[in-house]
């Protein structure tokens, strides 16, 4: 059962002290057990990540108790296909268990269904969505852990879409993951995007810690690039001594920026609102 369900305020009501009540009232109705049959992994410290990650013996555990209020940021993405991502941990021996031959076909079916709807209308991807999946974007990534709607590695495979088949793209925090193989992703974002299609690119600014501290980053993302891939002004470039490589010509593209922002980090904010 989950807090969620019986409202936070009134978990203690239903999990200690209705039984206590009623073992005092009727001995035998209930059966009173020691703290650790119902509270392991324990709250706080290092116990939830150690149940979730490692294997570990609970040998007075009945039950285990998943906090929660602590653990719903992960629990809420895990799925038959990420469990993978805990290793032989304690967690993921239990959970495997729970998932039947029946499930996996009832989950792959689902799945399928959902690809199938999202192909039919105008046609979103959220290209190396990560854990950060979008309900009306055919979420998209090269590792099978993060449970995505299509497992591809963007960079090298070709893309399971047809020419012209794609209305909206959003690359958010995976284009600076895209070294070399630059030129064939954006070679096959052109060729899956519909004319005046929209792609949405979101990135850290290159002088950003986190930019700098992710060592799976290794291309910055500035507007300027994708004046390169604009073939109006690549051949107005040319036309007037401009020596900016035109890569448009070169790659057979044709991106038109309509619009590029920055933002700063919300504890910057109030510098800019003072003129800092
Ligand atoms: C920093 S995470 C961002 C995840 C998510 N978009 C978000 O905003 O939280 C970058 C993601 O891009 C994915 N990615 C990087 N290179 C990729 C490639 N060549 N093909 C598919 N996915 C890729 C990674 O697997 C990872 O999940």
């Amino acid at each position: 059962m989950s807090g969620k369900d019986i409202g936070e305020e009134y978990w203690n009501e239903h999990s200690v002290k209705i039984p206590a009540a009623l073992h005092a009232k009727q001995p035998g109705a209930a059966t009173v057990m020691d703290y650790h049959a119902f509270f392991d992994p324990q709250y706080g410290g290092t116990a939830l990540a150690e149940f979730f990650f490692e294997d570990r013996d609970y040998p007075t555990a009945y039950c285990h108790h998943l906090w929660e209020s602590i653990s719903w940021n992960l629990l809420s993405r895990v799925n038959e296909s990420n469990l993978a991502l805990f290793g032989k941990s304690t967690f993921s021996l239990l959970a495997k268990q729970c998932i039947t031959e029946n499930d996996k076909t009832r989950i792959q079916a689902a799945r399928q269904h959902r690809i199938e709807r999202l192909l039919t209308g105008p046609v979103w991807l959220n290209m190396g969505c990560g854990g950060n999946m979008l309900a009306d974007y055919l979420n998209i990534d090269q590792h099978a852990e993060v449970g995505p709607d299509i497992v591809c590695d963007i960079a090298r495979d070709t893309w399971p879409f047809a020419d012209n088949s794609v209305d909206q793209v959003a690359f958010i925090h995976s284009l600076e993951h895209i070294g070399a193989e630059l030129e064939f992703v954006i070679r096959e974002l052109y060729r899956v995007c519909r004319p005046d299609a929209f792609v949405r690119i979101t990135a850290p600014h290159p002088a950003h810690d986190w930019f700098l501290g992710d060592p799976t980053h290794v291309r910055p993302i500035v507007p300027a690039i994708f004046q390169h891939l604009d073939r109006e002004k690549c051949i107005n470039g040319l036309l007037t001594g401009d020596r900016k490589t035109p890569l448009a010509l070169y790659w057979n593209v044709d991106f038109e920026t309509t619009k590029a922002n920055y933002r700063l980090d919300s504890q910057y904010e109030d510098h800019e609102a003072v003129g800092r």
